[in-house]
C-alpha cells in the first residue's frame, strides 16, 4: 500500500519540481495545501497517508509547502471534508496524556504527524476584479515637441503623438517624463516586469520581440502560454504595451522598450490561493516587477485581503525573488473612490511589500475614480479629464481607451524597469524610498496635502506625489542602498478585557460613544534599540471593532509629532455588521518620524442612534530599517494574527472549513468615468464635525489570554481513523500500481514534450520571432486606432471573432463561478451596452453580461461554467 505512495511521490518530485505547474483538476478533486515541517519527526509521505491525500508537486516557491489533493467521490456525502477530519482526529490524538498507556504508541506517532503537519488549507476558487474604467477618444492633435523627439530617438510608431503620458503638449510638466532618461540609452534593457492578469498578446507585433516566455504562465487554463482566449482578455496586454511595447511601427512605445514583459494569466477565471501564490512569485530570479492591476472589488463595501498562503508568497518573493533583492510588486490602488472605497480596506493595496499607485490625469487632477488612503505611496498618470491611455492591444490592434489606476501601475512599473535597468541591485524597500523621495507634488493648493513630520508633502489622494521618471532613476542612479529591514510588534492593546477569539467570536470592548474612544501606546528609545530599530518606514495597525454599520467606523491614528493618519473614513455603501476582526491598516504618512513618544488611536462612528458599536483593542507594527544589519532577523508570516490578543503560537488547522465567497465585482462605475473632470479642491476624507467630548485613555496590561484553537474531536483513535480511510479507498491504491505503470509512460512522453515545447520559448531574444510575427500592415493598424474614436469601440469588432476564443467554457458542468467579474471592466470595452444595444453573443456567459446593463440587476447572479 505504502509503494504506490512512494512512486507516486518520487514521480512528483522528479518530474515536476521546478518544472511548470501541473495541470489542475478542480472539477474532479479536492485541492488542499499542507505546510510541511521537515524536522517534526514525520516524512511528507507519512503525513500524505495519514491525510488520504496524493502529492501533487511544491506550491509554487513556497519551500515545504506542498499542493496535495483527494478525488472528490472520496469526499462524504454529508459534507465532512474526510482530509481536514482526519486532521482533526490525529490533533486530538496527539492531544491525549501520553500516560494513558493503551495508546501513547499511537498518540506519539499522531503527535508527531500532527506537529510535521504546519498548516493545511483547503483551496478554493475565488475570482479577482481587474481595474480599469471606461474609456474615451482622446484628442488626435499631433504636435511638434513630439516629432523632435521621434526624430531624435527613431520612434516611428503611429500612436506615439497620441501617447501623452509620455509627451504631453498641452500639458508639458504633465508627463512621465521619460523621453530624456531614453535620450541617455536608458530604455530597462535586461529587466523583465511581469504582469500578473489576463493574459498577454506575445505574439502582437508591438510585444512579440519583447516577450519573456519562460517567465510566463496561464494559471487560468494551466498552460504555458498566457494566451488571451476570452472576448475581453484585453487588460493585461494594454497593460503591458505601457512598459515594453517595441520601438517599431505598431502602436505606440513603451516606458521600457527595451525590457522585457511577461503575462501570468489569472484573471481569466476564478484561482485558488495556492495559485495566486505561485504566480505572485513565478520566474522570481529573472522577473524584477509584478505589475498588479487587480484585487478585492471596488464596490464601498468589501474589505478583502490576501490569504496566509498569498501573504507567504508575498513575503518570500521580497525575500528571495531576484536574489533576494526583493521582488518589486506594484498594485493599483483602486477605482471606487466614487463609492467611498479607499485602498485601506484591500490588502494587497495596504501591504508595506507592495508600491501602491493612484492616479492623476492628463492635467495632473484628481480623476474622481482613484482611491485614496494612507497607504498610497505615489501617483502615475491615467485616464480622466477627457483624455486615455494609448497603448498596444488585442488582436493586433491599437487600444485607445485604456485608463484608471490600472494603467496609472503599468506606467510607474515602467520607470521602476528603467531604474532597475540602470541599478538592478536596488532592494523592494529601496525602490519604495526612492519615490518618496523623487515623486513630485500636483496642485499644491488642494487641500489635501500635509507636511509629514520628515518635511515632506503628503496627500492621501496623491501619496508622495506625481512619479517623476527622470528624477527617479536619477536619484537611482546614486542611491545608496538602505539597511535590512527592522520591525517591532507592540504589546496588543486590550479594552475593558476585549477578546477575540480563532472563530472570530468578539466580548469586551469599550462602547463607542460621543467624541470616540481612543488609546495610546507608548515607543521608548530604549525599545527601538532593543529591537535593532534605526528609522520608520512604514507604520500598520490592527484593530478589532464591533459594529454594527462598519461604513460609519473612522479609525485615526496621531504619531507622537502630531501627524495624523486617517487609517479609515467612513464609507456609505458598507453596510457590514462584522466590523473590524482584526483588520491590518497601513500608513506611509510616518516614514522617516521618530517614533518615540506616545501613539495615539482613536475610533469614532457617526453617532447614529440606530447603531453601535465596541472598540475591543489594537496593536501597532513598526518597519523601518535596522541599526546593525548583522543582527537582522527573517520575517516568519505568522498562521494567525485575528485574534485578540494576537496568539502567534496557535495552530489553524481547521481555518478552511470557512467558506469563501467570490468577491462580487464592482460595476457601479459611472459611464462618464473618465470624460468628468478631475479635481484638486476636495479634501479625500472629510474631516469629523465634532471635536472628541469625552475621550477615554485606557491602558491594559497585555497578559495574554489564552484562545486555544478549537479542534473539533473525532471519536475515533488514529489507527480505526486510517483503516478507515484505507477500507474505502485500498482499491484506489491496489488500481493505482497499474494506472501507474501506464501513468510512467504518458508521463514521460508528455514531459519531455513539454520540455522540448518549452525549449522553443525559453530563448526568446526577440528578432526572429519579431519578425515572422509581423503580420499587419502599419496604416491596417492605425486605422483601427482611428476608428476606436467612433461611436463603435474596437472591442465591438471583435465579438465575431470571439466565438472561437471561448473553448474554455463548457456548458455541460464543471467548477460554478460568477462571470460578472469583468464588470469592472470599461463598458465599451467589455461590451456592455452603452446606447442599449447589447452585443449578440451566443454562449453562457451572454445572460449575465447582458442582463447587467440594467441598473436594478446588481443582484443578478448569473453562472458560467468552466471546465478544466
Ligand atoms: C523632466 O526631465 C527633465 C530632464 O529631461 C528635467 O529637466 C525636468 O525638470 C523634469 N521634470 C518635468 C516636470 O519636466
Amino acid at each position: 500500500m505504502r509503494l504506490p505512495l512512494a512512486l507516486i511521490l518520487f514521480l512528483s518530485h522528479s518530474f515536476v519540481l521546478g518544472a511548470r505547474p501541473t495541470k489542475r483538476f478542480y472539477h474532479t478533486h479536492d485541492y488542499y495545501v499542507l505546510e510541511h515541517d521537515p524536522h517534526a519527526g514525520a516524512s511528507l509521505e507519512d503525513c500524505a497517508l495519514a491525510l488520504g491525500v496524493e502529492v501533487v508537486e511544491q506550491a509554487g516557491e513556497l519551500v515545504n509547502h506542498w499542493l496535495v489533493r483527494i478525488p472528490k467521490y472520496v469526499q462524504k456525502r454529508d459534507g465532512v471534508d474526510v482530509v481536514l477530519s482526519s486532521l482533526a482526529s490525529l490533533r486530538s490524538l496527539a492531544s491525549e496524556d501520553p500516560s494513558l498507556s493503551a495508546r501513547s504508541t499511537s498518540s506519539l506517532h499522531a503527535r508527531e504527524l500532527s506537529s510535521s503537519i504546519r498548516w493545511l488549507n483547503r483551496q478554493q476558487l475565488r475570482q479577482r476584479a481587474k481595474r480599469a474604467p471606461p474609456p474615451i477618444p482622446p484628442d488626435t492633435d499631433s504636435p511638434d515637441p513630439v516629432k523632435a523627439v521621434a526624430e531624435r530617438l527613431d520612434i516611428r510608431d503611429p500612436s506615439f503623438p497620441q501617447q501623452w503620458h509620455l509627451i504631453n503638449v498641452p500639458y508639458p510638466e504633465h508627463s512621465m517624463n521619460v523621453t530624456g532618461l531614453w535620450d541617455l540609452g536608458f530604455t530597462g534593457k535586461g529587466v523583465v516586469s511581469a504582469l500578473v492578469d489576463d493574459g498577454l498578446a506575445y505574439e502582437h507585433p508591438d510585444l512579440a520581440a519583447n516577450f519573456w516566455a519562460k517567465g510566463s504562465h496561464d494559471f487560468n487554463d494551466h498552460e504555458d502560454l498566457p494566451t488571451p482566449k476570452l472576448f475581453d482578455d484585453h487588460h493585461g496586454t494594454r497593460c503591458a504595451g505601457q512598459i515594453g511595447a517595441v520601438k517599431n511601427d505598431a502602436c505606440g512605445v513603451g516606458i521600457a522598450w527595451d525590457s522585457k514583459i511577461a503575462g501570468i494569466r489569472i484573471l481569466s477565471g476564478p484561482i485558488t490561493d495556492v495559485d495566486e501564490a505561485a504566480s505572485l512569485n513565478f520566474g522570481f530570479q529573472e522577473t524584477s516587477i509584478y505589475s498588479c492591476s487587480w484585487g478585492p472589488p471596488d464596490d464601498g463595501k468589501s474589505m478583502e485581503a490576501p490569504g496566509y498562503l498569498i501573504e507567504k508568497a508575498i513575503v518570500n518573493g521580497i525575500t528571495n525573488g531576484r536574489g533576494g533583492k526583493g521582488s518589486v510588486f506594484v498594485y493599483a490602488s483602486g477605482n471606487g473612490a466614487s463609492h467611498d472605497d479607499q485602498c485601506n480596506f484591500d490588502g494587497y493595496t495596504n501591504s508595506i511589500y507592495s508600491v501602491t499607485v493612484a492616479a492623476v490625469d492628463h492635467q495632473g487632477l484628481h480623476p474622481y475614480y482613484s482611491e485614496a488612503c494612507a497607504a498610497n505611496l505615489i501617483v502615475a498618470y491615467s485616464s480622466g479629464g477627457g483624455q486615455n491611455i494609448v497603448t498596444t492591444d488585442i488582436h493586433n490592434k491599437c487600444s485607445s481607451g485604456h485608463g484608471g489606476t490600472s494603467a496609472a501601475a503599468p506606467n510607474a512599473a515602467g520607470v521602476f524597469a528603467l531604474a532597475l535597468g540602470v541599478r538592478p541591485e536596488l532592494t523592494w524597500r529601496d525602490v519604495q524610498h526612492i519615490a518618496i523621495r523623487t515623486s513630485r507634488v500636483v496642485n499644491p493648493n488642494d487641500p489635501d496635502w500635509e507636511k509629514t513630520a520628515a518635511g515632506r508633502s503628503f496627500s492621501y489622494k496623491y501619496g508622495y506625489g506625481v512619479l517623476d521618471g527622470y528624477a527617479y532613476v536619477m536619484e537611482a542612479q546614486k542611491w545608496e542602498l538602505v539597511k535590512p529591514q527592522a520591525w517591532i510588534h507592540l504589546p496588543a492593546i486590550q479594552l475593558s478585557g476585549g477578546v477575540m477569539n480563532a472563530n472570530f467570536e468578539m466580548s469586551g470592548g469599550e462602547s463607542i460613544g460621543p467624541g470616540g474612544v481612543s488609546s495610546k501606546i507608548t515607543v521608548t528609545a530604549d525599545s527601538l534599540k532593543e529591537h535593532n530599530f534605526e528609522t520608520l518606514e512604514h507604520v500598520t495597525v490592527r484593530v478589532w471593532i464591533e459594529h454594527t454599520k462598519r461604513g460609519d467606523v473612522s479609525v485615526e491614528l496621531v504619531s507622537p509629532n502630531g501627524i495624523k493618519s486617517m487609517l479609515a473614513a467612513p464609507r456609505s455603501g458598507d453596510t457590514a455588521n462584522t466590523g473590524f476582526p482584526g483588520w491590518r491598516f497601513m500608513s506611509v504618512k510616518h516614514w522617516d518620524e521618530s517614533p518615540v513618544g506616545d501613539w495615539t488611536i482613536r475610533v469614532f462612528d457617526k453617532e447614529d442612534p440606530e447603531h453601535e458599536g465596541k472598540f475591543l483593542g489594537w496593536t501597532m507594527s513598526l518597519w523601518g530599517s535596522v541599526i546593525d544589519p548583522a543582527k537582522t532577523k527573517e520575517y516568519i508570516v505568522p498562521q494567525i494574527e485575528h485574534t485578540l490578543p494576537p496568539d502567534h503560537e496557535a495552530e489553524n488547522p481547521d481555518s478552511s472549513a470557512t467558506t469563501k465567497v467570490l468577491p462580487k465585482p464592482t460595476d457601479h462605475l459611472p459611464g462618464d468615468h473618465d470624460q468628468a473632470e478631475g479635481e484638486a479642491t476636495k479634501p479625500a476624507f472629510s474631516q469629523p464635525t465634532k471635536t472628541p467630548e469625552s475621550v477615554t485613555s485606557t491602558f491594559t496590561s497585555t497578559t495574554p489570554t489564552s484562545t486555544g484553537t478549537m479542534v473539533p474531536t473525532v471519536d475515533e483513535g488514529l489507527t480505526s481513523q486510517l483503516s478507515n480511510l484505507f477500507g474505502e479507498r485500498g482499491w484506489i491504491f491496489g488500481a493505482g500500481a497499474v494506472v501507474l505503470l501506464f501513468g510512467v509512460g504518458v508521463g514521460i512522453f508528455f514531459w519531455r514534450r513539454a520540455v522540448r515545447k518549452r525549449q522553443n520559448y525559453t530563448s526568446l531574444p526577440g528578432d526572429e520571432v519579431a519578425m515572422s510575427s509581423i503580420r499587419q500592415e502599419p496604416t491596417g493598424r492605425t486605422r483601427e486606432l482611428y476608428d476606436a474614436f467612433g461611436e463603435v469601440s474596437d472591442d465591438e469588432d471583435d465579438v465575431d471573432e470571439r466565438t472561437g476564443l471561448h473553448s474554455g467554457y463548457d456548458p455541460r458542468g464543471g467548477l460554478q463561478f460568477h462571470t460578472g467579474f469583468l464588470d469592472d471592466d470599461d463598458p465599451q470595452s467589455a461590451g456592455t451596452p452603452l446606447n442599449g444595444a447589447a452585443p449578440y453573443r451566443d454562449d453562457p456567459i451572454d445572460q449575465s453580461r447582458r442582463g447587467r446593463s440594467s441598473p436594478g440587476t446588481d443582484e443578478s447572479w448569473e453562472h458560467a461554467s468552466q471546465t478544466r
